[in-house]
């Protein structure tokens, strides 16, 4: 679309009654001038009161407004489907596909030119640029941020990390139930999505990576003023990429998904970084697979000391100098072709990052760790794929054989955990199953199993476990996840019985139970875990279970895959 002739001016340009019709609904105070070319920005909002990590995102997007109005466009809130992670049950993934749907038939339906996009909980920025790759539209993502640090006795507290410390604690006896609860209200202190690097923040940060954020602007706290100017000069900005027509697709390359992966390795980033950023290439078209996460982030350092791979949290983060900082670092890893919406490199202006605080990001001559992006593991236990991040992982668990302990659903397990003749101990690897994106549906953030608190209470923190769903970017231990096939979709990890051998080997990537291809052909699925597998019979779990995709190519749906384009063919009177 050229300069002169905006999208938009397919709806609005001309004398015709449909033009008449268009314009005149919209008028409702507009200046005269509203509809004459000026491009139409969407601000795809996502606040919501049941979203609260989001709930803030109606103030951005006033601030996006003014930054378009000056620059000469016309803003239009649009109120899009938003995921809260803490309230949705069965978990907020299962409802990601549909909130990239929605958003992309909105996007190509109404006369809008580019868009901007506001998210911050975990699937809302991945959702919107799904949406917006599908619809080849110029977008801008807006992270919301993270909240401020609350404070329990004079500590800080990390959202979810701390939950998951607090309760095994408790659970240990280490902590009383009452103290336990009373942290409760020292947990969410503001404005502002989880303050770890969880999912939110790391998806944050790796969309800046990916070009699509303000330069500088990820991980801003939300109660920072400085979001807000980053929000009008936002809308400023995606004026500027009307007019030059830079699209996803002209500027979201396999090189800005190399810087990525580089990005998220460097920062310890959450493992549902990988399922997002699979499904945001395919919508795209560009060649992405799992092995590229394995290939490219395995060697990256960590430098960033941030829970739950270490101490600090995200308002420390930018007070020490934020993402630039951590991409200036690992400069020489990053692919210098890649641009950003600015139309510049990703790379360009990094000499003007520093680190002010080298607890908090160290330099790379002094990682946290060395090697520290996600492996993948393969084996008879996971053909097509399994997940682990060494950093929030057990060294000594690294490598390790021991006994399984098949547990058929959550259920299941929240039944036996706590069962004083569970036969556990530090040895034993746990499999759950059954909570892969068919089975549960929608792969759930339950692959973190809890410790028998018999376990816990003689000091073990970590076992091996194992399971096909995710788990919270907030959560740590020896977890291998996302084990594809799932044991719905006929995956080995459905044979498993207790008592069988299981090895890991993080450095040689391989998981697999003991038994020959023979043994493990004779057996069939416990009818047990098969009961408990999801069969819906209408709505969108049905169109979900029937055409959902597996954890190593996405989790998309699979006719949701690629892109349509924005072009509609018909008018609507
Ligand atoms: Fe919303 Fe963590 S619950 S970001
Ligand atoms: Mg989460």
């Amino acid at each position: 679309m050229s300069q002169e002739a905006p999208r938009s001016a397919q709806w609005y340009a001309g004398q015709d009654r449909n033009s008449y019709i268009h314009r005149a609904w919209m008028r409702r105070g507009a200046p005269a001038d509203s509809f004459d070319g000026k491009p139409q920005i969407a601000i795809a909002n996502t606040a919501s009161d049941l979203t609260p990590c989001n709930a803030h995102l109606d103030e951005v997007a006033q601030h996006v407004k003014m930054g378009v109005w000056e620059a000469g466009g016309v803003p239009l809130n649009l109120p899009v489907v938003s995921l809260g992670e803490t309230q949705m049950r069965p978990t907020a993934m299962l409802w990601r596909n549909m909130a990239a749907m929605a958003a992309e038939e909105m996007f190509r339906a109404n006369p809008v030119d580019g868009v901007v996009l506001l998210g911050g909980c975990d699937k809302t920025i991945p959702a919107l640029l799904m949406a917006a790759a599908s619809v080849d539209i110029p977008a801008i993502v807006v992270p919301g941020g993270p909240m401020a640090t609350g404070t329990f006795r004079g500590r800080p507290l990390g959202c979810g990390t701390d939950v998951w410390r607090l309760s095994e604690a408790s659970r240990g006896g280490e902590l009383s139930s009452e103290d336990f609860l009373t942290s409760e209200s020292s947990m969410i202190r503001s404005r502002g999505h989880c303050n770890t690097m969880g999912t939110a923040s790391t998806m944050a940060l790796v969309a800046e990576a990916l070009g699509v954020v303000l330069p500088g602007l990820a991980g801003t706290p939300a109660v920072d003023s400085n979001l807000l100017a980053g929000a009008h000069e936002t809308g400023r900005l995606i004026l500027e990429m009307v007019r030059a027509d830079r699209r996803p697709s002209t500027m979201i390359t396999r090189a800005s998904f190399h810087n990525a992966i580089v990005a998220l390795a460097a920062i310890g980033g959450s493992t549902n970084a990988v399922v997002h950023l699979l499904a945001i290439a395919g919508r795209l078209g560009v060649e992405l697979t799992l092995d590229d996460f394995d290939r490219t982030g395995a060697e990256v350092p960590l430098l960033v000391n941030l829970q739950p791979s270490g101490t600090f949290l995200m308002d420390d983060f930018h007070r020490a100098g934020g993402f630039r900082s951590v991409l200036r670092e690992v400069r020489d890893l990053l692919d210098p072709e890649a641009i950003t919406i600015t139309g510049r490199p990703l790379v360009d202006g990094l000499d003007s990052a520093r680190i002010w605080d080298e607890e908090v990001i160290r330099s790379r001559a002094e990682p946290l760790q060395r090697d520290a992006g996600i492996a993948v593991l393969r084996g008879n236990l996971a053909p097509g794929g399994a997940v682990i991040k060494p950093s929030a992982a057990s060294a000594h668990l690294m490598q390790h054989s021991g006994p399984a302990v098949v547990f058929e659903s959550i259920e299941d397990l929240r039944a036996r955990i706590d069962d004083p003749d569970l036969d556990v101990d530090e040895n034993s690897v746990f499999v759950l199953r059954g909570c892969g994106p068919k089975g549960y549906p929608g792969m759930p953030e339950v692959s973190n199993m809890p410790l028998p608190r018999k376990l816990l209470e003689r000091g073990v923190r970590d076992v091996v476990r194992i399971c096909d769903g995710r788990m919270s970017g907030t959560a740590y231990g020896t977890v291998v996840l996302h084990v594809a096939p799932e044991a719905a979709a006929g995956g080995p990890l459905a044979l498993v019985r207790t008592g069988d051998t299981i090895r890991l080997d993080v450095g040689a990537r391989t998981i697999d139970v003991m038994l020959t291809p023979e043994q493990l052909a004779a057996r069939t699925p416990d009818p047990r875990s098969v009961a408990g597998y999801a069969q819906p019979t209408r709505g969108w779990e049905r169109l979900y279970v029937d055409h959902v995709l597996q954890a190593d190519t996405g989790v998309d749906l699979d006719f949701l895959v690629g892109s349509s384009g924005s072009q509609v063919r018909r008018e609507s009177h």
